[in-house]
């Protein structure tokens, strides 16, 4: 397999990059990054000693770019995880998100369609992995039944509206164009090199730190967590077995009240890195809620067990305790991508 990656420096991005250069049917990897805030090359840093991979700094935005190095890496699946992904930054700043999100995932559908009307050969065997979010399906009540791939789009964020604006563009290439598209729609994933502004990592950072860990209204607010392992392993199923046209609903059976989760976290470094005195929980704060906040995700992935059998191989107990102990041992990685524009961000956020 001849893959292009677009979004390969940030965290799903990069812990993809690694799980397909472990496999030997892997014959080349190119990366395609703008290397924005998120972005950060030292995630790739085991890849680029592999010969097979090849990293390219520049813009899904660049049709031309993009479009170039499907010819020229003669590329045989493109794996699309580029995006703005924080949902509290499409609040406070929606634009980038349509442009990233939107205008980005047309360019890179467009180059892949221009590419194979240059090489015919390839359409059948060409693949289209559009890498979104269970975002798009809005929120659960306590009793609703789980996401699945008939559920209605709902989104509730500016974030959650680009993504469903992207999936629907997917969608629409594979009707009108016959592109071999497949889309997933995936749980809150957690694990290395997930950036801290998301919610698992910025509160392991901040309870080090010994600052306030900030829990948004009343902390009830339920995620369906995903170790990213799994999510990969079933990216790389879907490519591989996936019916072209198909969406799969990918998730990981453990639902969590963020309270819950920070509590959890709380625990874990009492027991590896406990303070002077006291427990993390005593730095636990209530703070503004986050507007238009969804209630409840949570996804039934029975599909994709079904038809194509995967099923993820960690639980949240496992994942969650591995995952501290991987910010615990990977400090200079944090102390690196915390610098700079990232205090920016906190501030404003959390002012
Ligand atoms: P991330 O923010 O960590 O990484 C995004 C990457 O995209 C970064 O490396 C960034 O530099 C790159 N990028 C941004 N704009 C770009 C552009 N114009 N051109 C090229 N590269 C650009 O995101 P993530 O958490 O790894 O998410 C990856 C994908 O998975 C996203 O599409 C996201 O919607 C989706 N997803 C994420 C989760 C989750 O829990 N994190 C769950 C489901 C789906
Ligand atoms: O569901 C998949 C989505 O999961 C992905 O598509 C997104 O890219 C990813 O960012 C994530 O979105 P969430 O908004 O669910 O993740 P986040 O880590 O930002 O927040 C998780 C929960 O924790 C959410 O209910 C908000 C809450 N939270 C978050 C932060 C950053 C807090 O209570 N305090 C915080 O400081």
């Amino acid at each position: 397999m001849r893959i292009l990656v677009t979004g390969g420096a940030g965290f799903i991005g990069a812990n993809f990059v690694t799980h397909l250069l472990s496999t030997a049917a892997i014959e080349r990897v190119v990366v395609v990054d703008a290397l924005t805030y998120a972005g950060n090359l030292e995630n790739l840093a085991g890849a680029h000693r592999d010969p097979r991979f090849r990293f390219v700094k520049g813009s899904i935005l660049d049709r031309g770019l993009v479009e170039d190095l499907l010819a020229a890496e003669d590329i045989g699946v493109v794996a699309h995880f580029a995006a703005e992904s924080h949902v509290d930054r499409s609040i406070r700043g929606p634009e980038a998100f349509i442009e990233t999100n939107v205008t980005g995932t047309l360019r890179v559908l467009e180059a892949a369609r221009a590419h194979l009307n240059a090489r015919p050969d390839k359409k059948d065997s060409f693949r289209f992995l559009h890498v979104s979010t269970d975002e798009v399906f809005g929120t659960l009540g306590p009793t609703d039944p789980k996401f699945s791939e008939d559920t209605p789009y709902s989104p509730n964020s500016p974030y959650a509206a680009s993504k469903a604006a992207s999936d629907h563009l997917v969608r629409a290439w594979h009707e009108t164009y016959g592109l071999n598209t497949l889309i997933s729609n995936c749980s809150n994933n957690y694990g290395p090199l997930q950036f801290p502004e998301k919610l698992i990592p910025l509160i392991i950072h901040n309870a080090l730190a010994g600052k306030s860990l900030p829990i948004y209204g009343d902390g009830q607010q339920i995620r369906d967590w995903l170790y990213v392992g799994d999510h990969c392993s079933a990216l790389a199923t879907i490519i591989a077995r996936g019916k072209p046209g198909e969406t799969y609903a990918v998730g990981g059976n453990s639902e969590r009240a963020n309270l819950d989760v920070v509590g959890t976290i709380c625990d874990l470094l009492d027991h590896h890195r406990p303070r002077n005195s006291g427990s993390y929980r005593d730095q636990i704060a209530f703070v503004a809620d986050r507007p238009g906040h969804d209630r409840r995700y949570a996804i039934d992935a029975s599909k994709l067990e079904r038809e194509l059998g995967w099923k993820p191989e960690r639980n949240f107990s496992s994942g969650i305790e591995a995952t501290v102990l991987w910010y615990l041992n990977n400090g200079e990685w944090v102390n690196n991508v915390t610098s700079g524009a990232y205090r920016d961000w906190v501030a404003e956020q959390y002012a």
